[in-house]
């Protein structure tokens, strides 16, 4: 499958150094980020091409995986999903705004496109998704980072609340860090009770989560290792878009 890259950040890094430790069975079409030297660099690794253009990226591409930020998931989704292309979506706090989502749902129907949203930095979205055949009656997060994977000052001394509310609201206030509520809101169906804790004491990303329903109880914690690049992204997170690239050509697929 010839896979098209939008955003040439630390996910895409991760994605191309598995091509390069052969763990990845896909082939990449072309690289496109705003900054096209990122691209360049990318593609020059894995001796692919840049698109100098979204036109250029979806010509090239039978999927493309989106690693570049909400607004691009906004302003170049519809036009990839129209013209029949597959999307992976990272930035899936994007898919929180329910308009938005119903359109391109309705685009992507009309087209014979799909779109795919890995389960990212935290743990069991194919048991939460099994748990909604039931009724799910709660659902929480706590995530705990570091002060400076949350963008704020290093010298803060001892751990501090800086959300608490929906995730609808928290990935508008987060962009950039808490995707995962996004994910686990859209397969619980619920929009999830969401804390935000900023602690100097951990050096992980950590996503608590706890959810109530007719199946019983479920409590789950994912310590995660930050990207080498990005300290506001899971390594699990590009780990986890690799998997699903991988499973789209599997025989034997494993999970729901
Ligand atoms: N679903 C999850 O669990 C999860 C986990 C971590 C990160 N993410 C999200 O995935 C996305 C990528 O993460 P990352 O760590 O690789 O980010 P990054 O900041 O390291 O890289 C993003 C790249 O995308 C480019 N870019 C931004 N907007 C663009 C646009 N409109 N068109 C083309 N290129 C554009 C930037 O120039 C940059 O090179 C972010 O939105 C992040 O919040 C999701």
């Amino acid at each position: 499958m010839k896979v098209g890259i939008m955003g040439c950040g630390s996910i895409a890094n991760t994605l191309v150094n598995f091509k390069l430790e052969d763990k990845l069975n896909i082939d990449f079409a072309s690289f496109y980020d705003l900054d096209k030297d990122s691209a360049e660099e990318l593609a020059i690794k894995v001796d692919s091409k840049v698109a100098n253009s979204l036109d250029e990226l979806i010509e090239s591409s039978e999927l493309i995986l989106e690693c570049a930020s909400q607004g691009a998931v906004r302003t170049s989704i519809p036009q990839i999903l129209e013209s029949g292309t597959n999307v992976i979506i990272m930035s899936v706090g994007a898919l929180l705004d329910t308009d938005f989502k119903t359109q391109i749902e309705n685009i992507a129907k009309d087209n014979g496109a799909k779109i795919y949203l890995p389960t990212g930095a935290i743990t069991g979205i194919d048991t939460v998704k099994a748990a909604k055949m039931g009724e799910i009656k709660s659902v929480s997060l706590t995530t705990r980072k570091p002060p400076v994977s949350l963008g704020l000052d290093s010298n803060i001394k001892s751990e501090k609340i800086i959300f608490e509310g929906k995730a609808s609201d928290a990935v508008n206030k987060f962009p950039k860090n808490i995707n995962v509520s996004s994910t686990l809101s859209l397969a619980s169906g619920i929009d999830a009770d969401v804390t935000i804790i900023a602690d100097p004491n951990i050096q992980n990303n950590t996503h608590e989560i706890h959810i109530k329903g007719t199946f019983g109880e479920l409590v789950t914690i994912t310590s995660n290792v930050s990207s080498p690049d990005n300290p506001k992204t899971s390594l699990l997170a590009a780990y986890s878009a690799a998997s699903l690239l991988n499973k789209l050509s599997e025989t034997i697929q494993i999970g729901s």
